[in-house]
């Protein structure tokens, strides 16, 4: 970790410091309220639960902290990738998507954003600069793509769309901002699920926009207010709490991942995996330049479905389980979920399990399917 990601980190449980009181929670009190006293002209204050809550302002003060930008949060991820659409986009407008992304973001386009005039193309991740942007107005990318954890490069794209006229959004979901920043590549929006390491217990849906273009997060936040699409207070609170965690949780898995990737790679049931961490991976480079970390998810394909099912229902550390990014060690096999990929196709999350009790489960459960 870079001494700046280090410094963010240490000052992240105390952003709260400054505006306490004596007497105050240190920890953040959790405000559950639809209504404020708001008598007269109450502008500037909280009034309805809608506008603004208490609540939400911390944790989005805890992810500004960490992207570096105003944030908006949001009831969950597709929440916020929704928000940036419709906060920028109109009818006329044609968008660029990756076609190896979370499969979610394409069905928006498809079935709500494309009836309303707004046209959309999809390309690979590893090779989203060739072409161009011109005639979009909005790229997205997702750097590693979620499952094949493909990359681009940040920088170059956020330069092709912008001198083509688009803006640059990337979901950052995989990374986290301690793995990875891409508002300091240039990108123009961050969207992210917080339901996955963020939040890290498996028990919430969040998400944010970020941006430092003070328009964008004027429309964000003009969308949510309007809309409706806002977090509830309990959500916010549990996922402040759980970005007091991040950094520690975060540095585990990454960590973990490494030394699982590396064996998984040697063991013989183990095809085409995927680690941008391993320096065989056609990421590894890139990946060096761009990301703090490596992540935490592995991918890899065992001979069928049948094998992927027992590998992973078999293993003692693993919970069969869409999602990742929670302490919990999880993995799902994807095709399952429509992603185009072969049926022995396993998406591997590495949580927060002392490593070497967690390899004896994986290779204990590879040993068995491979007989
Ligand atoms: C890369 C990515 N973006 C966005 C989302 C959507 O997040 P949520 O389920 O919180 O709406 C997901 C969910 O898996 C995801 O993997």
């Amino acid at each position: 970790m870079s001494e700046t990601a280090r410094s963010r980190a240490a000052a992240l449980p105390h952003l709260r410091r400054d505006g306490l009181a004596i007497g105050d929670s240190i920890p953040l009190p959790l405000t559950m309220a639809a209504i404020f006293h708001a008598p007269g002209d109450a502008t500037g204050f909280n009034q309805y639960g809608r506008f603004s809550n208490p609540t939400w302002d911390a944790v989005e003060h805890m992810l500004a902290h960490l992207e570096d930008a105003p944030c908006v949060a949001f009831p969950s991820g597709m929440a916020a990738i929704s928000a940036a659409f419709f906060a920028v986009l109109k009818a006329g407008d044609r968008i660029l998507l990756p076609s190896d992304g979370y499969h979610t973001t394409r069905a928006l386009a498809d079935r709500f954003l494309e009836p309303l005039g707004i046209a959309h193309d999809v390309r690979p991740t590893s090779t989203f600069l060739d072409g161009g942007f011109e005639g979009y107005r909005l790229a997205f990318v997702e750097t590693p793509a979620n499952p094949g954890l493909d990359i681009c490069d940040i920088a170059a794209v956020a330069e092709a769309a912008h001198s083509a006229g688009a803006l640059l959004v990337v979901d950052n979901t995989t990374m986290t901002p301690f793995g990875q920043r891409p508002l300091d590549h240039g990108a123009d929006i961050v969207v992210a699920a917080d339901t996955k390491a963020p939040n890290g217990h498996s028990d919430v849906l969040f998400g944010h926009v970020a941006s430092r273009n003070a328009d964008i997060i004027s429309a964000v936040t003009g969308w949510r207010e309007v809309s409706g699409s806002i977090p509830g207070p309990f959500e916010a609170w549990l996922v402040h709490r759980g970005l007091e965690t991040l950094d520690v949780r975060f540095d585990r898995m990454c960590s973990s991942a490494e030394v699982i990737a590396r064996r998984l790679k040697g063991h013989r049931a183990v095809s085409g995996l995927r680690f941008p961490g391993l320096e065989s991976d056609p990421s590894h480079n890139l990946a060096r330049a761009q990301m703090e970390r490596f992540g935490f998810l592995v991918s890899f394909e065992l001979a069928s479905e049948d094998k992927a099912e027992d590998f992973i229902n078999n293993c003692d550390l693993m919970q069969a389980a869409t999602s990742f990014g929670g302490v919990h060690t999880s993995a799902e096999r994807r095709s399952k979920r429509g992603d185009a990929v072969p049926a022995g196709f396993v998406r591997l999350s590495v949580g927060c399990e002392p490593v070497e009790e967690l390899w004896k489960a994986i290779e204990a459960s590879l040993d068995k399917i491979s007989g």
